[in-house]
């Protein structure tokens, strides 16, 4: 399936569906009862590194018994075949969203790209995986990026680059922070899909995330899918709380 029709595909999930309710938990009965609580409203949940080291493959198969769409957001970085190899995995699991690292470099995004071009659709979603590349992540400090990788470039710049390069490698979009957000829009045009963390309703408690944006502002801003985890994973009532914010995006 090519990147056009896909991201139309996911563009026309309803606005519940746009919304990614992040499992940060750390055991398969922890995400099936917030998964059971998000309700109807609830269709997409991230199951990250924590989760997936966890429970593995398993919970992405019971996840997907319960009609969720399911954001694998591993954050591949490694030798192109072995990158290519992990995003077929994806699609075999039925993923609709998987996400690799930009700094990776082009031989591995086109690999990863390419093999999931290729891939068989999922027969529930009736899509192929979504490959997001992540730029540079906003816990990195300027002065971590310098030792790490020493550059006149400022880090803005650095995440303009690798997103160019993403999208140019064949990468279906990107995952930003809200921060970001209109400046890649501006640079790299409406076609990228692109994911959002770093999200708090209006009133909602900010905890350890330092810049963010409410749900309505992320969306005018141009982001296509919101991730959120706490707001809703902690609310008395999950599904009551992901309905609310999905009101008010509709
Ligand atoms: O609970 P909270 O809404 O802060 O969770 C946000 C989710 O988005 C977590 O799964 C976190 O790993 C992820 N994330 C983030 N900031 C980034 C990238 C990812 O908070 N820059």
């Amino acid at each position: 399936m090519d990147r056009i029709q896909l991201i139309a595909k996911l563009r026309d999930l309803p606005a519940g569906r746009r919304i990614i309710t992040a499992l940060d938990v750390p055991t398969m009965d922890q995400a099936l009862s917030i998964a059971e609580r998000l309700g109807a409203e609830g269709g997409f949940v991230k199951v990250g590194l924590e989760l997936y080291s966890a429970a593995g493959p398993e919970v992405v198969h019971r996840l997907k018994n319960m009609d969720r769409d399911i954001f694998l957001d591993l954050k591949y970085h490694d030798i192109p075949n072995t990158v290519a190899s992990a995003a077929r995995v994806a699609a075999t699991l039925g993923a609709s969203l998987c996400t690799m690292h930009a700094s990776n470099g082009r031989a591995a995004m086109t690999a990863a790209s390419a093999a999931l071009a290729e891939a068989k659709v999922d027969h529930r979603t009736g899509r192929r995986p979504a490959l997001l590349a992540v730029t540079i992540l906003t816990s990195l400090s300027e002065q971590e990026m310098g030792e790490v990788s020493p550059s006149y470039d400022t880090l803005q710049d650095r995440v303009q680059r690798l997103a160019r390069l993403a999208w140019d490698c064949g990468c279906d979009g990107l995952v930003c922070s809200a921060t970001d957000l209109p400046g890649l829009r501006a640079a790299l045009g409406p076609e990228p899909l692109i994911v959002t963390p770093g999200i708090r309703p209006a009133g909602a408690d900010v905890g350890d995330q330092h810049r963010v944006t409410t749900p309505r502002q992320a969306m005018d801003a141009g982001s296509d899918f919101l991730v959120i985890g706490r707001p809703i994973t902690q609310a008395p009532d999950p599904g009551s709380a992901l309905k609310a914010i999905a009101d008010e995006l509709a």
